[in-house]
């Protein structure tokens, strides 16, 4: 037996199974998993005594390059995929936005040439559905066939991306039909456009007012709608970032009724809370995203819907704009401050912290949430979201006692601040590889921008 590259001694924790095993790579694949395995005819070989060895984060919501708010993200897929790595994710699913008037296919073309030449790991898109006529219907089943296999759609930003509820019914039967699966924006976004105007006229205008004006009722009255319609559409449903109780209630509901239906969080909505927009002057800027941070009760309710498995995913939602020149466009009104935050690179350190260092759930768990489950929800598995023989060798050695501060001054995002600034992670990928190619090691970069391949997903079937 002959390997590109071997990895003696690691710890290999699936989403079920933890064991001590070594690891074989040929052609960019899992060859072999066995106890000792012979390393002096491999072309490399990494030691991960004392170490995890975990399958590739997946992160299936970021909005890489993105034009949003008179600016665009600050993380292109090269500086976005080099920070992920670096964080232990290996795959992306970014959203390409149809604009109204184009096709389903003019999103994916653009966003595919953002991506090519410069991803350093693979990435899949989902399309943002904003006008759909008879021939974007048409277009849906041929994206799924084409890799394709989600769309979102928004309950909220009225007059920029928001549908109205006929528009929704129809994108969920036809995803349902072509196996497809409808991401949802879910917040009541008319609602909150009359409370944000209310908010302007009385002369409210700092950072914290876009939360304030963005309820948990309008956030659950959304997420109960879209469940509605996927039920009567005969549809899967998959709610994107769930930031409150009363939304994982309606979740919770609908599938202890056995609905197909699914939910993501962020590290955001179970680190960070209102209390967050207690800084001096406009710095609250750096949290405005949407759906808002909630008060801090909310979060050990998430937490307890990642153990239940009412959420199935952590994704992050990563949305980067630079403090300066960027937020700034808001300074003096929160509708102007460009929504999103960045997220990344820390995903994985802080779910293992807080879950399995905070003694909420396993290592197989945090798995789950961060590789398989998104995997499996999304068309990637068996391909990758595990380590099984013949799977891609997207690979995280990782330590599960190394403790890291969460910085700006140090991490890799092209963004001039962090949210989670000063928080205490244990647990940080040591070692990266991307189909079988190590990309990050010894706190460096080492792979090649444009080595990323675009991943053709298969239809929905569920966890
Ligand atoms: O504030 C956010 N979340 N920005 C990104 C767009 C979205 O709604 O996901
Ligand atoms: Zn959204
Ligand atoms: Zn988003």
């Amino acid at each position: 037996m002959r390997f590109d590259t071997v990895i003696k001694n690691g710890t290999i924790v699936t989403a079920t199974d933890t064991y001590a095993s070594d690891l074989g790579i040929t052609d960019g694949k899992v060859a072999a998993i066995m106890q000792g395995l012979p390393a002096e005819s491999a072309g490399q070989v990494i030691e991960a005594a004392g170490r995890l060895v975990l399958p590739g984060g997946i992160d299936v919501h970021t909005h890489l390059d993105m034009p949003f708010g008179g600016t665009t993200s600050a993380d292109d897929f090269e500086t976005g995929t080099i920070a992920a790595a670096f964080g232990g994710t290996t795959t992306l699913i970014d959203f390409a936005i149809q604009y109204k008037g184009q096709s389903l296919r003019q999103a994916f073309e653009a966003w595919r040439k953002k991506a090519e030449g410069k991803a350093a790991t693979d990435y899949a898109f989902h399309c943002i559905i904003t006008d759909l006529g008879a021939a974007q219907l048409e277009e849906m089943g041929q994206l799924v066939r084409e890799g394709v296999s989600s769309f979102k759609l928004f309950m909220a930003y009225p007059g920029v991306f928001m549908l109205d509820d006929a528009t929704i019914f129809r994108a969920m039967s036809q995803a349902a039909q072509h196996g497809g699966l409808i991401c949802m924006h879910a917040e009541n976004g008319g609602a909150i456009d009359v409370i944000v105007q209310r908010a302007l006229a009385e002369g409210k205008r700092a950072p914290k007012y876009h939360a304030l004006t963005r309820p948990t009722t309008a956030e659950a009255e959304a997420t109960a709608r879209a469940i509605a319609l996927a039920e009567m559409a005969g549809a899967p449903v998959y709610i994107v970032h769930l930031s409150c109780n009363e939304a994982l209630e309606k979740v919770r509901e609908a599938r202890d009724r056995g609905l197909p239906v699914y939910a993501e969080t962020c590290p955001q909505y179970l680190f960070l809370s209102l209390e967050n927009f207690d800084v001096p002057g406009f710095e609250g800027a750096k949290y405005v995203f949407t759906p808002p941070l909630r008060e801090k009760w909310h979060q050990e309710k998430l937490w307890q819907g990642l153990v239940k498995d009412t959420l199935q995913v952590v994704s992050t939602d990563h949305c980067p704009f630079c403090y300066k020149e960027q937020k700034e466009l808001g300074k003096d009104d929160f509708t102007k401050i460009p929504n999103g935050g960045p997220g990344i690179e820390h995903r994985l350190s802080l779910i293992y912290t807080g879950g399995v260092h905070g003694k909420r759930f396993s290592a197989n768990r945090f798995v789950q949430l961060v590789s398989t489950a998104p995997a499996k929800l999304f068309g990637l598995y068996p391909r990758k979201g595990t380590i099984a023989v013949g799977s891609d060798a997207d690979l995280v050695i990782f330590d599960p006692n190394e403790e890291q501060v969460i910085s700006a001054k140090t991490h890799h995002m092209r963004v001039d601040y962090s949210m989670f600034e000063g928080i205490r992670v244990k647990g940080v990928p040591k070692t990266v590889l991307s189909r079988g190619r190590v990309v990050i090691e010894g706190g460096r970069f080492v792979g090649r921008p444009g080595a990323g391949q675009f991943v053709r997903r298969q239809t929905f079937a569920g966890v």
